[in-house]
């Protein structure tokens, strides 16, 4: 695959990529959706019905990212240092609420699904850092007004966040990658027919098994992602002599041997 080291990188993470760091998919067998129902649990009208056991079930997920079991993987720490070394950049849209891009070292990550760790107040709509339990008693520490917090997450329904920074880097971009999603939740499960139709990336998947949308890209890797994206990574980085890091401690070493004779 030749790519310019000049062209933006957008990669699409689902729960796949944070299975293995010991954070629960969705649509696998153990998955959430299996344990729960989606209408009791992840919807405004959940919320509006039973509030308290909408809360329950992200606070038992916020105390499972909490844990410190739970820590970013070989394939969240490959996508930080890819960031670090890539010319052109990488942007990573994730539809997951962990933290594990940031605490990998992912500084370019939007959520489209919203974050655990963020609670949003619907008196003023201030978003707030939120990584204890939020219940009917919690308080917005911005209007101060009580119980009426919500998990700071697009429920299904709803609309997810920077859709229009998403469509701007998915039309700029040379390549896409989605890993560890199942594409079967819109608009993510789409982004590859946008990038496809706008004609100028390459699109790779790499992910456990083939998703529903597998036909559709150019090329697909499948395994375990804390072997497949570290490797290509690599290979990315082997495309443009080694990783920026790499590049300037060999400039560093040329500098030290002084002029070639
Ligand atoms: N390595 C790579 N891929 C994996 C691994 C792993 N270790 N384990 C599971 N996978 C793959 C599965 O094969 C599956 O294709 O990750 C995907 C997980 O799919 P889902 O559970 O459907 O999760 P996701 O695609 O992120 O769901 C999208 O749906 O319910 C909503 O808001 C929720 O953001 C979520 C969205």
């Amino acid at each position: 695959m030749r790519l310019s080291p000049e062209g933006l990188i957008v990669v699409l993470t689902g729960a796949g990529i944070s299975a293995e760091s010991g954070l629960r998919t969705f649509r696998d067998q153990d998955g959430l959706w299996y344990e729960f129902r989606i209408e009791e649990v992840a919807t405004p009208e959940a919320f509006a019905r039973d509030p308290a056991k909408v809360l329950d079930f992200y606070n038992q997920r916020r105390r499972g990212l909490l844990a410190p079991e739970v820590r970013p993987n070989a394939a969240h720490l490959a996508l930080a240092r890819l960031e670090r070394s890539w010319p052109g950049g990488v942007l990573v849209v994730t539809q997951n609420v962990d933290d594990l891009h940031e605490r990998a070292g992912s500084r370019r990550v939007l959520h489209m699904h919203g974050e655990l760790l963020k609670a949003r107040c619907l008196a003023c709509g201030a978003v707030c850092e939120w990584r204890r339990d939020l219940d009917l008693e919690s308080r917005c520490p911005a209007c101060g007004t009580v119980g009426r917090m919500r998990p700071h997450i697009v429920w299904f329904g709803e609309i997810p966040f920077h859709l229009e920074d998403i469509e701007e880097a998915l039309a700029r971009c040379t390549l896409f990658v989605a890993v560890g999603t199942s594409a079967e939740v819109y608009p993510a499960a789409g982004f590859v027919d946008r990038v496809k139709a706008l004609g100028r990336a390459c699109t790779v998947e790499l992910n456990l098994e083939p998703s529903a949308k597998s036909h559709c890209f150019d090329d697909r890797r499948y395994g375990p992602a804390t072997r497949v994206v570290p490797a290509f990574v690599e290979e990315l980085l082997a495309e443009i002599g080694g990783s920026r890091e790499q590049q300037g401690s060999a400039v560093r070493d040329r500098r030290s041997r002084g002029p070639d004779r």
